[in-house]
């Protein structure tokens, strides 16, 4: 069968199967969204947010880049952190790396990926400044790992240094901001640091007249 048509299939007998459960699913599903979690994981398709977690729509407010990263000029990510913590006033944040991440792979290689080196520039950073730890690895997929488990740890680093969670902090004592590395291998979830409003933030990056 043609891709499109399969696809188009598919959407069919998934909407049709929550209308049999429910008739008025997606009536109320369609008036507003309030979701408790905003997701910050990597495009790789293998590693689907809400099917993980077993989340269904509604409950969740994604934004997916290659290999999870919170970069501080990047508008698209801002702008889905500002909405879902300012406006939707989401519990927690969730930043989910994963094993065997093809954006680490590729930047601790020293390969050309042309526009993408810009993007992997982050990556390679985050490796410069624990270079002894990564390299003291021998095997290349246990490298790729530490460093898939560092990065989580560098990015929820990031978004604690924004003003937008440090407003968030400062007035209504949410969201938590949880790092999370995805196994692959097992499909399991491991959980590799927690931060709240109590939470230390380094005094260069903190904003007082909030
Ligand atoms: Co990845």
């Amino acid at each position: 069968m043609e891709d499109k048509a399969k696809l188009f299939l598919s959407n069919k007998a998934w909407a049709n199967e929550k209308l049999m459960s429910d008739s008025d699913y997606f009536t109320n599903l369609s008036k507003d969204q309030n979701p408790a979690y905003l997701w910050i994981g990597c495009s790789d398709s293998r590693v689907p947010a809400n099917e993980i977690i077993g989340a269904q729509p509604g409950e969740l407010f994604v934004h997916r880049n290659i290999a999870n990263l919170v970069v501080h000029t990047d508008l698209n990510l801002l702008s889905v952190l500002e909405y879902a913590v300012t406006h939707l006033e989401v519990d927690h944040i969730i930043l989910c790396g994963h094993t065997g991440c093809g954006g680490v792979k590729a930047a601790l290689s020293h390969l050309n990926y042309d526009l993408l080196n810009k993007w992997l520039r982050n990556l390679k950073d985050v490796y410069f400044n624990h270079r002894d730890i990564i390299d003291s690895i021998e095997d290349e997929t246990a490298q790729i790992n530490k460093l898939v488990e560092i990065n989580v740890v560098e990015q929820v680093n990031n978004l604690i240094k924004t003003s937008v969670v440090q407003k968030a902090w400062k007035h209504r004592k949410s969201p938590k901001v949880h790092g999370w590395v995805y196994h692959m291998e097992t499909g399991l979830l491991d959980s590799v640091i927690e931060m709240n409003h109590t939470s230390h933030i380094d005094d260069v990056y903190r904003y007082t007249d909030l």
